[in-house]
């Protein structure tokens, strides 16, 4: 995964670009953003609606898929979807990371859920990545564009990208 790559979006004081001292910046959402944070609203509306997103990947980040993948993943890939431009939009993807989910055998673990309640692609909901930590930038990148075009996953990606899941209809 390419190092040149800096978080811009966590909303972590941890971030590697938190705003500074008398600097003006505006996340996302259009807020200002609270000093030595990299998007979190001076103004809270609890109120506001949450951005739309088409597809939320959950990206295991817990103890054995954590250390699995070495590098802080989801803030990569967040900034990889800034470069193409798929962090906001209606074919927005959005990043989060997840607790342990029982299947730390096939780590890094990659949760897809497509948003089926607006514009995502039904065939893109509930499908499991595996070994993440192996993926490429390339890779991430296709999947993202494959996404954004409402391919569908399991039609474009080679089957052993997916976890197998014991389906009852
Ligand atoms: S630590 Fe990721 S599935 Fe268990």
């Amino acid at each position: 995964m390419a190092s040149k790559l800096t978080n811009s979006h966590s909303s972590s004081q941890y971030g590697a670009n938190p705003v500074k001292k008398d600097e003006i910046r505006l996340n996302e959402m259009g807020s200002e953003v609270v000093e030595g944070y990299t998007c979190k609203p001076k103004d809270y509306d609890p109120e506001r609606a949450i951005m739309h997103y088409k597809t939320l990947l959950l990206l295991c980040d817990d103890e054995r898929c954590g250390k699995a993948g070495k590098t802080d993943m989801a803030s990569e890939l967040r900034e990889i979807l800034k470069e193409m431009g798929l962090n906001k939009g209606e074919n927005r993807i959005k990043v989060s990371r997840t607790g342990c989910y029982g299947t730390c055998r096939f780590r890094q673990v990659c949760q897809v859920t497509g948003n089926t309640q607006a514009n995502g692609n039904t065939k893109n909901n509930a499908l499991w990545l595996k070994n993440t930590h192996l993926f490429k930038e390339e890779k991430w990148r296709e999947i993202f564009k494959l996404l954004s075009e409402d391919k569908t996953l399991r039609e474009e990606l080679d089957k052993e990208a997916f976890i197998p899941m014991k389906v009852y209809y």
